[in-house]
């Protein structure tokens, strides 16, 4: 936006304007201009929409806000599948595009940010890979606490824009009947037993989340109820995690009431999953996106693979039958204890794995292990460090096979690895999250020569 608006004034936190959409940007947010041009990045709103926006942060150049009404829905626009208390779903943001728009867009972002972002060219982009379900694929949610003003207790999401306010779910379309009916079970118990929700701003009440995780093809469910410190009824859950203090999040110290681990079946191996360890939510899409990996990473029986970030080990197992040997990064412990597990009850002797943060354990890795043939890298949203691409290129590894679900961090991190000699080869999108803006994609480069 050159130019744009230098003289008006720019809008203020809870301000609220009436704003036309005009295309969706990288993380899925639509784009709204002010008549003086100035950029709004709307939540909630799909390009065709007019929709009211109010401010959120706003800065020199453009402001963030989220869509309170929609005053003139898109022609292309589907009626809501997912709908809480007449709340669109968070967690589907994406759900008034027709599928096959989302994964036009989906792979247009793809394109953008390696084209613009990263300024790569002479790639082929693949199709991209659309989802098994459109629905109900998710094998994990959290839930959080909350109360109606008459006190009743509710168990559900934040809606859009709001980090107070809860919306009860009764049935929330990205997750299973099994995993609903886990939820609603022990939200009647808590409501029985007259439990209240926490409060983060006074710090009081008990209640904060619910995190059910399912094995699909195992038919497990966990559950795993997050709470303050407090005396109450043992619940009927799996783990109980406690959290202090103000801070959000789930993650905090875990006792084991019912089953501690979660079992899983993919791409032909029986899996372990501690809850301190990741796992793809969409357990049906993995299988595809791990042959796709192991399609990119075209082994023949004899080569070294590292597979960093390597959560619980599914990638490089998926590719030990095909590989010498396979060497896995993590930095969560438990992640790593079941990845040897997994290992060991697979029997799969040629994977290693080590618990070690990749920037730190990539230069002695190739000293124990020696240079490998394959690289593998899957890391959180946040992409690599310069730092951290650095020691990929030493280890001189002739393909490397990069997993991202963020293009947007892919591109300089491709744009990185292609200064240092490497080639971007081809790029799958493959949509593990639809009716959200989640984007998936593998990509494979090559070292010339
Ligand atoms: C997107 S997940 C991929 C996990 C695995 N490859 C899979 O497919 O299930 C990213 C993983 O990177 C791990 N991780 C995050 N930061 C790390 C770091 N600095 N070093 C090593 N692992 C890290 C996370 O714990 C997580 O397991």
């Amino acid at each position: 936006m050159t130019g744009a608006p230098t003289q008006a004034a720019r809008p203020r936190r809870g301000d609220e304007l009436e704003l036309r959409i005009d295309s969706l940007a990288q993380g899925g947010r639509g784009i709204g201009r002010r008549d003086d041009g100035f950029v709004v990045f709307v939540a909630g709103a799909l390009p065709g929409d007019v929709v009211r926006a109010r401010i959120g942060k706003s800065k020199r150049g453009y402001a963030e806000a989220a869509a309170v009404e929609l005053i003139e829905a898109s022609s292309e626009r589907i009626p809501d599948t997912c709908v809480h208390e007449g709340e669109p779903c968070p967690g589907a943001a994406w759900q008034g595009l027709p599928y096959a728009r989302q994964l036009e867009a989906k792979s247009a972002q793809v394109e953008e940010a390696l084209r613009r972002l990263g300024e790569l060219e002479g790639f082929e982009l693949e199709e991209i890979v659309p989802a098994l379900e459109e629905w109900r694929y998710r094998n994990k949610l959290e839930y959080s606490f909350g109360e109606r003003p008459d006190g009743e207790l509710t168990l559900g999401f934040h809606p859009r824009g709001s980090w107070q306010e809860i919306v009860d779910v009764e049935d929330c379309h990205l997750a299973s009947d099994r995993n609903t009916h886990a939820r609603n079970e022990i939200r009647d118990w808590a409501r029985s037993e007259g439990l209240p929700a926490h409060d983060a701003v006074d710090e009081r009440g008990v209640l904060r989340n619910l995190v059910v995780r399912e094995g699909v093809r195992t038919q497990q469910v966990q559950t795993r109820l997050v709470t303050a410190p407090a005396e109450f009824p043992r619940p009927s859950v799996d783990l109980h995690t406690v959290i202090e203090g103000q801070s959000g999040g789930t993650t905090g110290p875990t006792g084991v009431l019912g089953e501690e681990h979660l079992e899983e079946e993919l791409c032909d191996l029986r899996l372990r999953i501690s809850h301190a360890a990741f796992f793809q939510t969409n357990t049906l899409m993995a299988e595809r996106l791990y042959a796709v990996v192991g399609e990119y990473a075209a082994l023949t029986g004899t080569e070294r693979v590292f597979d960093l970030f390597c959560g619980i080990g599914t990638i490089g197992l998926t590719l030990a039958p095909k590989a010498g040997e396979v060497w896995g990064v993590e930095s969560v412990p438990e992640a790593i204890a079941d990845a040897e597990r997994n290992a060991t009850r697979n029997g799969i002797t040629n994977a290693r794995f080590t618990a070690a943060d990749a920037r730190l354990a990539v230069t002695p890795l190739l000293e124990e292990a020696g240079k490998p043939d394959v690289v593998v890298i899957d890391p959180p949203r946040a992409g690599l460090s310069k730092k951290v691409v650095r020691r990929v290129i030493e280890t001189g590894a002739r393909r490397i096979v990069y997993v991202s679900c963020n293009p947007t961090t892919l591109a300089p991190n491709a744009a990185q690895l292609v200064e240092a000699g490497y080639r971007l080869v081809r790029v799958r999108p493959m949509d593990m999250f639809p009716q959200t803006p989640h984007i998936e994609c593998v990509a494979l480069l090559e070292r010339a020569g």
